[in-house]
């Protein structure tokens, strides 16, 4: 159960002083009798919620794609940093969590939703879910680097890192390239580099399975995720 003005929130129907206008104008009815009140309770398993002719379907879980800035920690709550959860507004913010860490300078996509078996089943390590990142390494990186890369390497982890694939954009002393990991190790990605003599300078995720940050995003804006996008990821093996 929850309040009638929640529900509306988090169906789409505006912030909790829009919504509750709405019930005050007559303009709600829940089960077809008019709503008295904000603060009712509605079951959202069951109760039929109409607004402004419009019925408002609630669905179970939320996903957001959010473009994650950097100065913000991928956590839901923190004792003194700035979370990922603070730059969602809280009429939209659910039960969401993150799916996996970015670190605190790492920019870029990052999914948040509060479908929990999803989110177990992308992070899960038997997975091998692809994560594509950007990286602005300070280093001439070569095809020497991609063939280790592919190999594997050792970061002090028990086994080598699995293959990863590093495409060079530019070669230099600083150099541009593209690196896909199927593995979700802490600072993985500046710890491979490391390995190998480079220092990631700047990291920005693209992409995570079938999921692509979407370019018309600004940096710390979101989107809910389409149908189609929920569909490929889980549909993702
Ligand atoms: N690898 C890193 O080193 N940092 C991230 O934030 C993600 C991958």
């Amino acid at each position: 159960m929850m309040r009638l003005d929640r529900y509306l929130c988090e169906t789409g129907f505006g912030t909790r002083s829009q919504v509750k206008a709405l019930v005050k104008k007559g303009l709600v009815t829940v089960n077809g009798a008019r709503a008295g009140k904000p603060e009712q309770k509605v079951d959202e398993t069951k109760d039929q919620v109409v607004c402004g002719g419009k019925e408002a379907v609630y669905a179970p879980y939320a996903y957001l794609m959010l473009y994650k800035p950097a100065g913000v920690v991928s956590a839901r709550w923190d004792s003194r940093e700035r979370t990922v959860l603070d730059l969602i507004p809280a009429e939209d913010r659910r039960n969401l969590s993150p799916v996996g860490r970015l670190d605190k300078d790492t920019e870029g996509l990052l999914l948040l939703t509060d479908d929990g078996d999803l989110a177990h089943r992308l992070l899960s390590p038997g997975k091998h879910v692809d994560k594509t990142y950007y990286a602005r390494v300070a280093g001439k990186v070569t095809e020497h680097h991609a063939e280790a890369f592919r190999k594997g390497l050792n970061i002090g982890e028990k086994a080598p890192t699995l293959p990863a694939r590093l495409e060079i954009r530019k070669s230099g002393e600083t150099s541009e390239v593209l690196v896909t990991i199927r593995e979700g190790k802490f600072h993985q990605v500046k710890r491979m580099f490391e390995a190998v003599g480079c220092r990631v300078l700047y990291l920005k995720r693209l992409s995570m399975g079938t999921l692509v940050l979407d370019e018309n995003l600004e940096k710390g804006g979101f989107r809910p995720l389409t149908g189609e996008e929920i569909r490929s990821l889980k549909e993702l093996d």
